[in-house]
């Protein structure tokens, strides 16, 4: 059977495990449309366990903050820190239980969405299926996703 692969990369990141469909998501947290790195994606793709996506971006390593985005949305996500060639780190994604500054509160009337100096801030009551409560005003996301900043 024939099979399409994408190229290994030289130096870069690879997002691997992305839970199937969420590439698109993926790319839009790390501001890909901006970027001028190589970017090469892979959707719907058959793994060890059903389907995943993945995300290549050349020469560039992603930063703790980004990788938290991701595990919002993928939480099996593995990433894969390329250097010349050989894996050189691979992380898993962690789900930590609170999530500040990350996901924008969906009620308006919330104190982190008013004029005053407030972060956000989340307490996650279900890794699986992933829910997560607002701490001050106790409101919780629907579409979690829709909600990142
Ligand atoms: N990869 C890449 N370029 C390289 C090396 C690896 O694009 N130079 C990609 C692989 O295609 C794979 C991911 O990085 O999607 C992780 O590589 P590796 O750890 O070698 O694969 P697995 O052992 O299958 O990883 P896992 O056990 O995490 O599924
Ligand atoms: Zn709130």
């Amino acid at each position: 059977m024939k099979e399409l692969k994408i190229p290994l990369i030289k130096d870069g990141t690879v997002i691997d495990h992305i839970t199937e469909g969420n590439a698109v998501k993926v790319l839009h947290i790390l501001g890909i449309p901006k970027t001028t790195n190589v970017v090469s994606v892979a959707m719907n793709v058959k793994s060890k366990f059903g389907k995943k996506d993945i995300v290549k971006v050349e020469n560039r390593e992603l930063d703790p903050s980004e990788v938290d985005k991701i595990a919002l949305i993928a939480p099996k996500a593995t990433i894969n820190i390329i250097r010349d060639y050989e894996v050189a780190e691979k992380h898993r994604v962690n789900l930590p239980d609170e999530i500040r500054g990350i996901v924008c509160c969906s009620n308006p009337t919330c104190v982190s969405n008013s004029k005053e100096p407030v972060k956000s801030r989340f307490k996650v009551i279900s890794k699986d299926p992933l829910r997560i409560k607002c701490y001050y005003c106790e409101r919780e996301p629907e579409d979690i996703s829709e909600r990142i900043i």
